[in-house]
């Protein structure tokens, strides 16, 4: 079934559907993007990061060019913009965050990076559990749009005419052995680093690739949980509240999982600045509950 006959068939409201189109034929260009791009991200180290973050700021202005023209949406936070975009004249009070390129570092090295969004009934500032809707795009060997929608989490991928096609309905995350921890070891703090050892010695399976959403898109699919905790040097931690954390939380929490920053669930708190940071654990509810009885002692 396609994108929009699904969208239909939920009965999801037409402007929220015609949002999340939106997102999903910009999602068409990223990745059309990259091949044009060949050259630019095969390039020698010493240009790397400056093509890498023309890569960045070449999506953020095709998603947010789409958003303005098509006055969709009242509000725009995305993390390559210093300041939430207001949009005149919209037709919906909604409001976007946007990690248009999350993991962009690894597109050089031809591993998955995705796009992060999340839709609010209003301004972004507010509680993640609030969200109407969140979703991701995953650029690797497939392209592939997971989605929080009409209560429920789904898989879609894009086939060969260029069409989102449903993969997989009402997804819920397994019980599994996986865990997938950031920050250098030796930097963690002692509650954090219990846990992990406690994981360790039941037997969990390192996976981290460096790029969050793929990394969060594993777990979901197949159990157990990302770490980005709170660490020596950072203790707010490294990943974003509002472009990261909160999308993808919705997300996991959808399926069945949970997402915390150790202490509380992440969802709850009201972002008060586009850059807030968070330590995050995201997976299942065995392993984020573990996490909280140990930090909340
Ligand atoms: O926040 C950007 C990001 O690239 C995430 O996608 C990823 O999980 C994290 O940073 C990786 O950080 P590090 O390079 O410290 O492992």
């Amino acid at each position: 079934m396609k994108l929009d006959e699904f969208l239909k068939s939920k009965k999801v409201d037409s402007v929220l559907a015609e949002l999340i189109e939106l997102f999903a034929e910009q999602s068409k260009v990223i990745r059309r993007g990259f091949l044009g791009r060949t050259e630019e991200v095969a390039g020698t180290v010493n240009i790397y990061d400056e093509e890498q973050m023309a890569l960045d700021k070449w999506a953020d202005e095709v998603i947010i060019n789409a958003l303005q023209d098509s006055k969709l949406v009242h509000w725009v936070a995305s993390e390559e913009q210093p300041e939430v975009i207001g949009i005149d004249n919209a037709k919906t009070d909604y409001g976007v965050t946007l990690d248009p390129l999350d993991g962009s570092s690894l597109i050089p090295v031809n591993l998955a990076v995705g796009t992060i969004v999340g839709v609010y009934p209003g301004h972004v500032f507010q509680p993640g559990e609030n969200m109407l809707s969140a979703m991701y795009f995953l650029y690797g060997p497939l392209t592939t749009l997971t989605i929080s929608i009409a209560g429920g989490v789904h898989d879609f991928v894009l086939d060969n005419n260029n069409e989102y096609l449903l993969q997989k309905e009402n997804l819920t995350i397994p019980d599994a052995r996986i865990y997938a921890p950031g920050a250098l070891r030796r930097d963690w703090l002692p509650e954090h680093r219990k846990y992990i050892e406690e994981l360790e010695a039941e037997g969990y399976k390192l996976r981290f690739s460096g790029s969050f959403a793929a990394d969060v898109h594993q777990i979901l699919h197949k159990g157990g949980l990302f770490t980005y905790p709170a660490y020596k040097g950072r203790e707010s931690g490294k990943l974003r509240l509002l472009f990261e954390a909160n999308p993808m939380g919705k997300i996991v929490t959808d399926a069945g999982g949970a997402v915390s920053n150790g202490r509380m669930n992440l969802l709850k708190r009201t972002p008060t600045a586009v850059s807030e940071r968070t330590p995050i654990y995201i997976g299942g509810k065995k392993e984020i509950n573990r996490i909280e009885e140990i930090m909340n002692k």
